[in-house]
């Protein structure tokens, strides 16, 4: 098992977010990489077609002998974790719970704001995990539906970013949260802008805490990879792969190679 990779599932670019901490946090580990880019986006998508979407995601990790599962989609996390957990026998793990417990853990008025994709809000994931830990704790969470095209435009600062950040995120300040959860794969890369914006509040990225919680769910079920050589990454899409590669470079800052194009 070991020596098996970690396999990655997003609707598309936004889980590189996700992969870049991997690669910091566990550089040994071999990564599988799938971004649905044909059925992107699962930001406004229902539950049974995010739940059936997931399912063909991770059958297709499994023939790639994935040894566990980052779900790096938040929307996919927050609509069918718990579904794929039930039938697949690898750990598969989310962002939900690992943001959820890291914005309690830094949050001094559990006074906790999240954002995410309308799907993502609506399902009520990241309240839900907020609450269960702590049943004093306050939520407003609000989508932002406008952030993922404006990352994925390169828009990441200046005035267009600044006002759609105003638009959304006055209502935090009103509100005074004093910790934001950034709960969708692109908002890494708003982060400070946000950050300039709600200077006062801590911002909680769940790519970061997800790939601390792999490390934790790697050695717990003494699945760490042994190997002390850097770990190889293949990338696999659903649709040509130019705009992926193009996106890649502003998520990882580097270019990838060797995208391959699959059917699920
Ligand atoms: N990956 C999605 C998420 O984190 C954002 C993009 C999409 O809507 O598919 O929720």
């Amino acid at each position: 098992m070991n020596n098996r990779p970690v396999g990655i599932f997003d609707s598309g670019v936004g889980g590189l977010t996700v992969l870049s901490e991997i690669e910091k946090i566990l550089p040994y580990e071999d990564i599988v990489y799938f971004g649905d880019t044909a059925r992107v986006p699962y930001g406004n998508k229902s539950e049974s077609t995010i739940i059936k979407f997931s399912v063909e995601n991770i059958i297709f990790l499994l023939d790639k002998k994935v040894k566990a599962v980052i779900v790096a989609c938040n929307t996919a996390s927050a609509l069918a974790l718990e579904y794929l957990r039930k039938i697949f026998n690898v750990p598969v793990t989310g962002v939900i719970e690992s943001g959820a417990s890291k914005a309690l853990a830094v949050s001094k008025t559990a006074n906790i704001g999240i954002i995410g994709t309308r799907s993502t809000v609506g399902s009520r994931s990241y309240e839900r995990e907020i609450l269960k830990r702590n049943a004093d704790a306050k939520v407003i969470a609000k989508s932002c539906p406008l952030f993922v095209p404006l990352v994925e435009e390169g828009l990441l600062r200046g005035k267009i970013a600044q006002e759609i950040i105003d638009m959304y995120l006055a209502e935090f300040k009103r509100k005074k949260v004093d910790t934001l959860i950034l709960g969708c794969t692109h908002y890494p890369l708003l982060k400070e802008e946000i950050c300039r914006y709600l200077s006062n509040v801590v911002i909680v990225d769940s790519a970061k805490e997800v790939a601390l919680h792999t490390k934790t769910l790697l050695g717990e079920n003494n699945f760490l990879n042994d190997s002390k050589e850097k770990g190889k990454q293949y990338f696999h899409v659903t649709d040509e792969p130019n705009q992926f590669i193009k996106l890649a470079k502003l998520f990882l800052k580097r270019d990838i190679r060797g995208v391959e194009v699959v059917n699920v």
